[in-house]
């Protein structure tokens, strides 16, 4: 049997990982700034987590949700005090995707109401609803085409106030930082607005926070830059470091009823030792200011760049917007200096790596970035 063949793939194998670092099947080390995907997001085979997951594979790995999970309310009380919001509820899945997908539609259970705001450049996944609120029309299917989306421009409030007028507006999406779009940072007064609007209209603040959240900006969601709270957060990647985990944290505003929503695996034994062992570092380390000093450090530096067009992000969520004729930089990064970093199109290299980089490896990366641009 072949792979169904749908990703452009590096023809590296990656079979080992130690923090910040992984090594292929000939030995060789790369720095990955590219966190698979910021999946990675207290480092490779972190030794506390590595034995927590161990430790729990030998009690048990998986019993249903018809069972009693204490391992769960550990999990939502643990993402409560590192999160700042002891006062949500927790319901767990396995992806980003399926965390939006069931998100928007509790939203719609909430109110009653249809339609969705999302924005131009979005990206919230592939299921039906996740894809149908994201602007890429390569990845609808016919049947994810629903009318119930609307898509506004990003930081456009006078189009955000129109599109409320009919009260028809169910939830409003929005990463804090989108990601795939190229790292563009919500503005604050934007994310305000979207609350203040939401509060009038009974409608409900879904931040996605899939890529952006679990404490890469420095903060633990990087809504938190507008001090603002949403109604819910959606959240996967950092989550499980590489375990599939993933979740929404939603408002006690809005009650829950049985058989809303259900899952299968979200919130297995397993999943909660992977989640729990992430909080348990982030908490140990201070990860999050970390995220801040060497993200902070190297935005900074990265801004003294010539040749660079701009620099966006926060903490270690970065984006380096390059012009068309550097296209060349992330290959060359990759197969002249050994470093994984990732990408947005057109020419955007993405860094998202583990939130304990250490300022060393941000030099590192530095160096090889410096010698990339001279040779380019
Ligand atoms: C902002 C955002 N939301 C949702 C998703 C979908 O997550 P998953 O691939 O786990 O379904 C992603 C994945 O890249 C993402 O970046």
């Amino acid at each position: 049997m072949n792979l169904f063949d749908v990703y452009p793939i590096n023809p590296i194998n990656i079979v080992k990982g130690e923090g910040s670092l992984v090594y292929d099947d000939k030995g060789t080390e790369y720095l990955d700034l590219y966190g698979g995907h910021a999946v990675i997001s207290i480092g490779h085979t972190n030794p506390h987590y590595v034995k927590r997951l161990e430790d729990q594979l030998h009690q048990i790995g998986f019993y249903s949700n018809s069972i009693q999970i204490p391992l769960q309310t550990e999990l939502a009380a643990k993402l409560g005090h590192v999160s700042g919001k002891e006062d949500y509820q927790l319901f767990l899945c396995n992806s980003g995707a399926e965390a939006n997908e069931n998100a928007l539609k509790l939203a719609s259970f909430y109110n009653g109401k249809k339609k969705v705001i999302t924005f131009k450049k979005a990206f919230h996944g592939r299921t039906s609803l996740a894809v149908a609120v994201t602007d890429n029309p390569k990845i609808v299917a016919p049947v994810n085409q629903t009318d119930n989306v609307i898509f506004l421009p990003w930081d456009d409030e006078a189009a955000l106030t129109e599109a409320f007028k009919n009260n028809e507006i169910s939830s409003v999406i929005i990463e804090g930082i989108q990601g795939v779009g190229g790292i563009q940072v919500a503005p604050v007064n934007f994310l305000q607005k979207i609350r203040t609007l939401c509060d009038e209209y009974n409608a409900v603040f879904i931040a996605d926070s899939v890529q952006c959240g679990y404490g890469r900006t420095g903060k633990f969601f990087s809504h938190d830059f507008a001090g603002i709270d949403a109604d819910i957060y959606s959240m996967a990647k950092g989550m499980g470091n590489g375990f599939p985990v993933g979740g929404i944290i939603i408002s006690p505003k809005i009650a829950p009823a049985y058989g809303m929503l259900g899952t299968t695996f979200g919130g297995n034994h397993l999943a909660c030792a992977a989640g729990l062992a992430v909080l348990e570092v982030i908490e140990r380390d201070n990860l999050m200011q970390n995220a801040a000093e060497v993200g902070g450090y190297l935005i900074e530096e990265l801004k003294k760049f010539d040749k660079v067009k701009e620099i966006r992000g926060r903490g270690l969520m970065i984006g380096i917007e390059l012009p068309e004729e550097l296209s060349n930089v992330k290959k060359d990064l990759l197969f002249k200096h050994n470093i994984f970093t990732g990408e947005a199109k057109p020419n955007v290299v993405r860094l998202l790596p583990a939130l304990n980089l250490t300022k060393a490896y941000a030099n590192r990366f530095l160096e090889a970035f410096a010698t990339t641009l001279k040779n380019s």
